[in-house]
Protein backbone atom coordinates (compact mmCIF):
# COMPACT_ATOMS: atom_id res chain seq x y z
CA UNK A 1 0.00 0.00 0.00
CA UNK A 2 1.37 3.70 -1.07
CA UNK A 3 0.41 6.23 2.12
CA UNK A 4 0.80 9.94 1.70
CA UNK A 5 2.18 11.48 5.23
CA UNK A 6 1.67 14.84 6.11
CA UNK A 7 3.07 16.18 9.74
CA UNK A 8 2.37 19.98 10.52
CA UNK A 9 1.48 19.64 14.40
CA UNK A 10 4.86 22.27 15.15
CA UNK A 11 7.72 23.34 13.67
CA UNK A 12 8.46 20.94 11.34
CA UNK A 13 6.87 20.84 8.04
CA UNK A 14 7.33 17.10 6.80
CA UNK A 15 5.90 15.36 3.65
CA UNK A 16 6.32 11.45 3.16
CA UNK A 17 5.49 8.63 1.07
CA UNK A 18 5.64 5.16 2.46
CA UNK A 19 4.95 1.60 0.37
CA UNK A 20 4.10 -0.60 3.21
CA UNK A 21 7.41 -0.34 5.52
CA UNK A 22 9.72 0.74 2.79
CA UNK A 23 10.11 5.03 3.11
CA UNK A 24 10.34 5.97 -0.70
CA UNK A 25 10.69 9.86 0.13
CA UNK A 26 10.30 11.74 3.61
CA UNK A 27 11.23 15.38 3.19
CA UNK A 28 11.34 17.65 6.59
CA UNK A 29 12.00 21.46 6.25
CA UNK A 30 12.83 22.63 10.28
CA UNK A 31 11.36 26.35 10.44
CA UNK A 32 15.02 28.09 11.95
CA UNK A 33 12.99 31.58 12.00
CA UNK A 34 12.05 30.73 15.66
CA UNK A 35 15.08 30.59 16.65
CA UNK A 36 15.48 34.33 16.79
CA UNK A 37 12.67 33.96 19.32
CA UNK A 38 14.43 31.28 21.35
CA UNK A 39 10.46 28.92 21.04
CA UNK A 40 8.27 28.35 18.40
CA UNK A 41 6.29 31.45 17.78
CA UNK A 42 2.74 29.47 16.83
CA UNK A 43 1.59 32.32 14.26
CA UNK A 44 4.66 32.15 11.94
CA UNK A 45 4.79 28.34 12.59
CA UNK A 46 0.78 28.11 10.56
CA UNK A 47 2.32 30.51 8.40
CA UNK A 48 5.51 28.68 6.83
CA UNK A 49 3.49 25.47 6.52
CA UNK A 50 1.22 27.53 4.55
CA UNK A 51 4.04 29.18 2.31
CA UNK A 52 5.73 25.28 2.59
CA UNK A 53 3.59 22.44 2.27
CA UNK A 54 1.99 22.19 -1.29
CA UNK A 55 5.58 22.51 -3.16
CA UNK A 56 6.69 20.00 -0.04
CA UNK A 57 3.62 17.59 -1.46
CA UNK A 58 4.32 17.65 -5.35
CA UNK A 59 8.14 17.40 -4.65
CA UNK A 60 7.63 13.97 -2.87
CA UNK A 61 5.53 12.43 -5.41
CA UNK A 62 8.48 13.60 -7.87
CA UNK A 63 11.22 12.53 -6.07
CA UNK A 64 8.82 8.86 -5.41
CA UNK A 65 7.86 8.42 -9.27
CA UNK A 66 4.26 8.11 -7.56
CA UNK A 67 0.94 9.44 -9.60
CA UNK A 68 -1.19 10.93 -6.73
CA UNK A 69 -4.00 9.20 -8.20
CA UNK A 70 -1.78 5.40 -7.21
CA UNK A 71 -1.71 6.17 -3.04
CA UNK A 72 -4.08 4.21 -0.86
CA UNK A 73 -4.68 6.90 1.45
CA UNK A 74 -3.60 10.57 2.86
CA UNK A 75 -2.36 10.38 6.36
CA UNK A 76 -2.41 13.71 8.38
CA UNK A 77 -1.54 14.49 11.98
CA UNK A 78 -5.16 15.73 13.79
CA UNK A 79 -3.02 16.31 17.03
CA UNK A 80 -1.49 16.53 20.01
CA UNK A 81 0.18 20.09 18.48
CA UNK A 82 -0.52 23.97 17.83
CA UNK A 83 -4.68 24.37 16.54
CA UNK A 84 -2.81 26.67 14.12
CA UNK A 85 -0.31 24.84 12.63
CA UNK A 86 -2.22 21.57 12.45
CA UNK A 87 -5.19 23.14 10.95
CA UNK A 88 -3.07 24.07 7.94
CA UNK A 89 -2.28 20.45 7.26
CA UNK A 90 -5.17 19.06 8.19
CA UNK A 91 -6.59 21.47 5.78
CA UNK A 92 -4.82 20.38 3.32
CA UNK A 93 -4.78 16.82 3.69
CA UNK A 94 -9.01 16.90 3.75
CA UNK A 95 -8.70 18.84 0.40
CA UNK A 96 -5.91 16.49 -1.72
CA UNK A 97 -8.03 13.43 0.30
CA UNK A 98 -11.37 14.60 -1.53
CA UNK A 99 -10.27 15.34 -5.01
CA UNK A 100 -8.33 12.17 -5.38
CA UNK A 101 -11.35 10.10 -3.80
CA UNK A 102 -8.58 8.46 -1.20
CA UNK A 103 -9.17 7.67 2.78
CA UNK A 104 -8.21 10.11 4.83
CA UNK A 105 -6.32 8.48 7.97
CA UNK A 106 -6.41 11.54 10.89
CA UNK A 107 -3.01 10.39 12.92
CA UNK A 108 -2.17 10.83 16.50
CA UNK A 109 1.43 12.00 16.48
CA UNK A 110 2.21 10.45 19.87
CA UNK A 111 1.20 7.01 18.01
CA UNK A 112 3.23 8.28 15.00
CA UNK A 113 6.27 8.62 17.07
CA UNK A 114 5.86 4.62 18.41
CA UNK A 115 5.06 3.84 14.78
CA UNK A 116 8.50 5.08 14.10
CA UNK A 117 9.95 2.10 15.15
CA UNK A 118 8.50 -0.11 12.62
CA UNK A 119 10.06 1.61 9.78
CA UNK A 120 13.43 0.99 11.40
CA UNK A 121 12.31 -2.54 12.55
CA UNK A 122 9.78 -3.71 10.08
CA UNK A 123 9.93 -7.49 12.17
CA UNK A 124 9.03 -5.58 15.30
CA UNK A 125 5.66 -7.35 16.77
CA UNK A 126 2.81 -5.85 19.41
CA UNK A 127 3.26 -6.14 22.49
CA UNK A 128 6.13 -4.07 24.06
CA UNK A 129 7.16 -1.39 26.73
CA UNK A 130 7.53 1.90 25.04
CA UNK A 131 9.11 4.57 26.59
CA UNK A 132 8.04 7.69 24.49
CA UNK A 133 10.30 11.25 25.24
CA UNK A 134 9.55 14.41 23.16
CA UNK A 135 9.15 17.53 23.48
CA UNK A 136 5.55 17.44 25.04
CA UNK A 137 5.27 14.33 26.29
CA UNK A 138 6.86 11.78 28.57
CA UNK A 139 4.99 8.62 29.41
CA UNK A 140 6.30 4.79 29.89
CA UNK A 141 3.47 2.58 28.33
CA UNK A 142 2.83 -1.00 27.12
CA UNK A 143 1.61 -1.20 23.80
CA UNK A 144 -0.07 -3.94 23.52
CA UNK A 145 -1.56 -3.30 19.69
CA UNK A 146 -2.41 -0.02 18.18
CA UNK A 147 -4.82 1.72 19.91
CA UNK A 148 -4.26 -0.59 23.29
CA UNK A 149 -2.32 1.32 25.72
CA UNK A 150 -1.67 0.88 29.37
CA UNK A 151 0.46 3.73 30.77
CA UNK A 152 2.20 3.19 33.79
CA UNK A 153 4.13 6.84 34.28
CA UNK A 154 4.35 10.10 33.19
CA UNK A 155 6.04 13.59 33.53
CA UNK A 156 3.66 15.31 36.56
CA UNK A 157 4.91 18.96 34.60
CA UNK A 158 7.56 19.00 32.14
CA UNK A 159 8.21 16.75 29.41
CA UNK A 160 11.99 15.52 29.19
CA UNK A 161 12.14 17.31 25.89
CA UNK A 162 11.07 20.67 27.54
CA UNK A 163 13.35 20.25 30.67
CA UNK A 164 16.44 19.89 28.01
CA UNK A 165 15.22 22.94 25.95
CA UNK A 166 14.45 25.13 29.22
CA UNK A 167 18.16 24.60 29.95
CA UNK A 168 19.17 25.02 26.58
CA UNK A 169 17.50 29.05 27.16
CA UNK A 170 19.32 28.79 30.51
CA UNK A 171 22.90 28.32 29.22
CA UNK A 172 21.69 30.53 26.15
CA UNK A 173 22.32 27.61 23.93
CA UNK A 174 20.16 28.11 20.37
CA UNK A 175 16.90 26.67 20.07
CA UNK A 176 15.92 23.63 20.01
CA UNK A 177 18.36 22.98 23.69
CA UNK A 178 18.40 19.21 23.21
CA UNK A 179 20.60 18.63 20.55
CA UNK A 180 22.71 21.42 21.69
CA UNK A 181 23.34 19.45 25.36
CA UNK A 182 23.81 16.74 23.72
CA UNK A 183 26.72 17.58 21.76
CA UNK A 184 27.96 19.81 24.59
CA UNK A 185 27.79 17.27 26.87
CA UNK A 186 30.59 14.99 24.87
CA UNK A 187 33.41 17.15 25.84
CA UNK A 188 31.87 17.45 29.50
CA UNK A 189 32.03 15.51 33.31
CA UNK A 190 28.54 14.41 33.89
CA UNK A 191 29.89 14.13 37.51
CA UNK A 192 30.74 17.53 37.55
CA UNK A 193 27.46 18.65 39.12
CA UNK A 194 24.52 16.62 41.32
CA UNK A 195 21.48 18.19 40.08
CA UNK A 196 18.82 16.48 41.81
CA UNK A 197 16.83 13.19 40.79
CA UNK A 198 13.40 13.52 41.83
CA UNK A 199 10.89 11.22 42.96
CA UNK A 200 7.30 12.05 42.77
CA UNK A 201 6.25 8.79 45.06
CA UNK A 202 8.51 5.54 45.53
CA UNK A 203 5.53 3.33 44.82
CA UNK A 204 4.54 5.45 41.45
CA UNK A 205 6.68 5.52 38.16
CA UNK A 206 5.90 9.61 37.54
CA UNK A 207 8.15 12.24 36.49
CA UNK A 208 8.95 15.14 37.83
CA UNK A 209 11.93 17.77 35.51
CA UNK A 210 10.73 21.21 36.61
CA UNK A 211 12.74 20.73 40.14
CA UNK A 212 15.87 19.76 37.91
CA UNK A 213 15.45 23.00 35.40
CA UNK A 214 15.15 25.50 38.36
CA UNK A 215 18.03 23.92 39.85
CA UNK A 216 20.08 24.53 36.95
CA UNK A 217 18.07 28.16 37.07
CA UNK A 218 19.62 29.17 40.46
CA UNK A 219 22.86 27.37 39.77
CA UNK A 220 23.83 29.77 36.59
CA UNK A 221 22.27 33.10 38.60
CA UNK A 222 24.99 31.99 41.75
CA UNK A 223 28.01 31.33 40.31
CA UNK A 224 27.45 34.13 36.93
CA UNK A 225 27.79 33.97 33.16
CA UNK A 226 31.56 33.79 33.20
CA UNK A 227 31.48 30.84 35.23
CA UNK A 228 28.90 29.44 33.30
CA UNK A 229 30.80 29.53 30.14
CA UNK A 230 33.41 28.08 31.50
CA UNK A 231 31.72 25.11 32.85
CA UNK A 232 29.40 24.80 29.66
CA UNK A 233 29.99 21.55 28.31
CA UNK A 234 30.39 19.91 32.33
CA UNK A 235 26.81 21.82 33.05
CA UNK A 236 25.65 19.92 29.82
CA UNK A 237 27.01 16.54 30.70
CA UNK A 238 25.95 16.37 34.24
CA UNK A 239 22.11 17.87 33.50
CA UNK A 240 22.08 15.58 31.09
CA UNK A 241 22.90 12.71 32.96
CA UNK A 242 19.94 13.18 35.68
CA UNK A 243 17.59 13.48 33.33
CA UNK A 244 18.96 9.90 31.69
CA UNK A 245 19.44 8.73 35.38
CA UNK A 246 15.97 9.24 35.98
CA UNK A 247 14.37 7.69 32.64
CA UNK A 248 16.29 5.04 32.75
CA UNK A 249 15.24 4.18 36.75
CA UNK A 250 11.59 4.59 36.00
CA UNK A 251 11.46 2.83 32.53
CA UNK A 252 13.42 -0.26 33.90
CA UNK A 253 11.36 -0.29 37.10
CA UNK A 254 8.48 -0.83 34.91
CA UNK A 255 10.14 -3.58 32.94
CA UNK A 256 10.52 -5.47 36.15
CA UNK A 257 7.15 -5.24 37.60
CA UNK A 258 6.16 -6.12 33.99
CA UNK A 259 8.42 -9.04 33.12
CA UNK A 260 8.73 -7.07 29.95
CA UNK A 261 11.25 -8.20 27.10
CA UNK A 262 11.07 -5.66 24.73
CA UNK A 263 11.86 -1.86 25.21
CA UNK A 264 10.97 0.61 22.36
CA UNK A 265 11.87 3.86 22.51
CA UNK A 266 10.75 6.89 20.93
CA UNK A 267 10.32 10.97 20.16
CA UNK A 268 12.76 13.28 20.15
CA UNK A 269 14.78 12.53 23.20
CA UNK A 270 15.49 9.16 21.86
CA UNK A 271 17.80 10.67 19.84
CA UNK A 272 19.86 11.22 22.98
CA UNK A 273 22.84 9.67 22.35
CA UNK A 274 23.92 9.36 26.22
CA UNK A 275 19.72 7.78 26.49
CA UNK A 276 20.72 5.55 23.89
CA UNK A 277 24.00 4.50 25.58
CA UNK A 278 22.63 3.91 28.81
CA UNK A 279 19.49 2.26 27.60
CA UNK A 280 21.54 -0.54 25.73
CA UNK A 281 24.32 -0.82 28.42
CA UNK A 282 21.14 -1.42 30.88
CA UNK A 283 18.97 -3.82 28.38
CA UNK A 284 22.02 -5.57 27.71
CA UNK A 285 22.55 -6.20 31.55
CA UNK A 286 19.51 -7.24 32.18
CA UNK A 287 19.16 -9.23 28.52
CA UNK A 288 16.19 -7.27 27.99
CA UNK A 289 15.57 -6.45 23.78
CA UNK A 290 15.87 -2.95 22.90
CA UNK A 291 14.89 -0.98 19.69
CA UNK A 292 15.81 2.38 19.02
CA UNK A 293 14.39 4.03 16.30
CA UNK A 294 16.67 5.69 13.55
CA UNK A 295 18.15 9.40 14.32
CA UNK A 296 15.59 10.61 11.37
CA UNK A 297 12.70 9.00 12.66
CA UNK A 298 13.28 10.36 16.22
CA UNK A 299 12.34 13.85 15.51
CA UNK A 300 9.70 14.97 14.18
CA UNK A 301 8.61 13.86 10.37
CA UNK A 302 6.32 12.53 8.34
CA UNK A 303 7.10 9.13 7.40
CA UNK A 304 6.46 7.44 11.41
CA UNK A 305 2.68 9.63 10.27
CA UNK A 306 2.73 7.48 7.10
CA UNK A 307 3.08 4.63 8.63
CA UNK A 308 0.44 5.26 11.33
CA UNK A 309 -2.18 5.89 8.62
CA UNK A 310 -0.91 2.96 6.86
CA UNK A 311 -1.80 0.82 10.36
CA UNK A 312 -5.21 2.83 10.74
CA UNK A 313 -6.08 1.83 7.17
CA UNK A 314 -5.41 -1.91 7.29
CA UNK A 315 -7.87 -1.90 10.66
CA UNK A 316 -10.42 0.18 8.53
CA UNK A 317 -10.22 3.17 10.83
CA UNK A 318 -10.86 5.84 8.35
CA UNK A 319 -11.26 9.44 9.01
CA UNK A 320 -14.27 11.05 8.10
CA UNK A 321 -13.65 14.76 7.19
CA UNK A 322 -15.21 16.32 9.71
CA UNK A 323 -12.80 14.97 11.59
CA UNK A 324 -11.25 17.71 13.86
CA UNK A 325 -7.38 19.29 14.94
CA UNK A 326 -7.10 18.52 18.52
CA UNK A 327 -4.41 20.32 20.49
CA UNK A 328 -4.62 18.17 23.82
CA UNK A 329 -4.71 14.44 21.78
CA UNK A 330 -3.36 12.29 24.74
CA UNK A 331 -2.62 8.67 24.04
CA UNK A 332 -5.71 6.84 24.56
CA UNK A 333 -7.09 3.07 23.64
CA UNK A 334 -9.30 3.53 20.46
O1 LIG B 1 9.39 14.50 18.98
P1 LIG B 1 9.85 15.88 18.75
O2 LIG B 1 10.60 16.18 17.48
O3 LIG B 1 8.66 16.90 18.83
C1 LIG B 1 7.60 16.75 19.70
O4 LIG B 1 6.68 15.96 19.37
O5 LIG B 1 7.66 17.37 20.76
O6 LIG B 1 10.76 16.25 20.01
C2 LIG B 1 11.39 17.48 20.10
C3 LIG B 1 12.20 17.48 21.37
C4 LIG B 1 12.82 18.83 21.66
O7 LIG B 1 12.55 19.15 23.01
C5 LIG B 1 14.29 18.61 21.41
O8 LIG B 1 15.14 19.42 22.20
C6 LIG B 1 14.44 17.17 21.78
O9 LIG B 1 13.29 16.55 21.28
N1 LIG B 1 15.64 16.55 21.18
C7 LIG B 1 16.69 16.12 21.91
C8 LIG B 1 17.65 15.65 20.99
N2 LIG B 1 17.15 15.80 19.73
C9 LIG B 1 15.90 16.36 19.87
N3 LIG B 1 16.89 16.11 23.24
C10 LIG B 1 18.05 15.63 23.68
N4 LIG B 1 19.03 15.16 22.86
C11 LIG B 1 18.87 15.15 21.52
N5 LIG B 1 19.84 14.68 20.73
ZN1 LIG C 1 6.86 14.88 17.90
Amino acid sequence: MLILGIETSCDETAVAILRDDEVLTNLVSSQLLHQQFGGVVPEFASREHMRLLNQMVTDTFKLSEIKPENIDGVAVTRGPGLMGALLVGLSFAKGLAYSLNKPLLGVNHVEGHIMANFLTCPELKFPFLCLLVSGGHTQIADINDFGDYQTFGRSVDDAAGEAFDKAGRILELPYPGGPQIDRLAHQGDPEFYKFPRAKVRSDHFDFSFSGLKTAMLYLVRQRGRDWTQEHLADLCASYQEAIVDVLKVNTFKVAKSQRAKKIVLAGGVAANSRLREVFENEAARLGIELILPSLKYCTDNAAMIARAGLEMLKRGQISSYSVSAVPNLRLSNN
